[in-house]
């Protein structure tokens, strides 16, 4: 008895949920700034589907003009080639052209979890790809950003970044919506049911990574269907340095 009231709640659940996410996803822009160009930069190719494919699609769906930067190509065990290519196949699933994606290849960012990036070098390549990738104000972009990097969009205004979540919201999947929708984000990215499956799509192009526990995740991860953001802004570092 027990089991079927909740079974027919979670069911019932699911579908509010999963309406209104196509409400949330048909929504006019979300984001309060006008910059078209915007920058998505991530540590190793896969980050853009399985954390980022709400951002993107949120970022195409109004309209702006999205370059991706991945700073490494996720060679740790020696896949690097196969890996460059399912990162171009699956930003293109997404809607993002071969020219817009950038992969750099360094020495010194190796693709070890051992291994903590020199933040200098990031921002050096950054500063050096921006002028001839994409033009945004690069002044609008807060100082303390620098130690980030990897998991955030650069945009005119300022910076857009992940917002991660326990374990347990996790994995709830689209049921995750009130609670995003409840804690305070400046920006909120849904998918809708057929941009999920596109979603999905981008991450089937990572072949060599779909592991058991990645087909799990693409089920039952949020991140594939809700992205929460914060955006930092110049004005924003200055008032919290005042406050200090
Ligand atoms: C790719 O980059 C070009 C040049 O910056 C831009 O005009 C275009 O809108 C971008 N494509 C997408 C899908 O964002």
């Amino acid at each position: 008895m027990l089991a079927t009231v909740l079974l027919v709640g979670s069911l019932l659940l699911w579908w509010a949920c999963s309406r209104w996410r196509d409400a949330l996803s048909e929504r006019a822009p979300v984001l309060p700034c006008t910059a078209r160009a915007a920058l998505l930069l991530i540590a190793h190719p896969d980050d853009e589907c399985m954390f980022f494919a709400p951002t993107i699609l949120g970022l195409l769906r109004e309209q702006r003009q999205l370059h991706v930067l991945c700073f490494s190509t996720g060679n740790y065990y020696n896949q690097g080639e196969i890996r460059k290519n399912e990162l171009i196949h699956s930003c293109t699933a997404l809607g993002i052209p071969p020219s817009n994606v950038t992969l750099i290849n360094h020495r010194d960012l190796p693709d070890n979890p051992n291994v903590q990036w020199n933040t200098d070098l990031l921002w050096e390549i950054l500063n050096n790809l921006h002028n001839s990738l994409v033009t945004f104000d690069i002044k609008g972009v807060p100082w303390s950003v620098k130690v980030i990097h990897a998991g955030s969009v650069f945009i005119g205004c300022g910076v857009l970044v992940l917002e991660t979540v326990n374990v347990f919201r996790k994995y709830l999947s689209l049921l995750d919506l009130p609670g995003s929708w409840l804690y305070p984000k400046d920006v909120l990215f849904t998918v809708s049911g057929a941009q999920y499956s596109q979603a999905k799509e981008a991450m089937k192009c990572h072949q060599s990574q779909l592991l058991w526990f990645r087909r799990i995740y693409l089920l039952f991860s949020r991140y594939m269907m809700i992205n929460s953001l914060a955006l930092l802004t110049c004005e924003k570092e200055e008032k919290a340095l005042k406050a200090s």
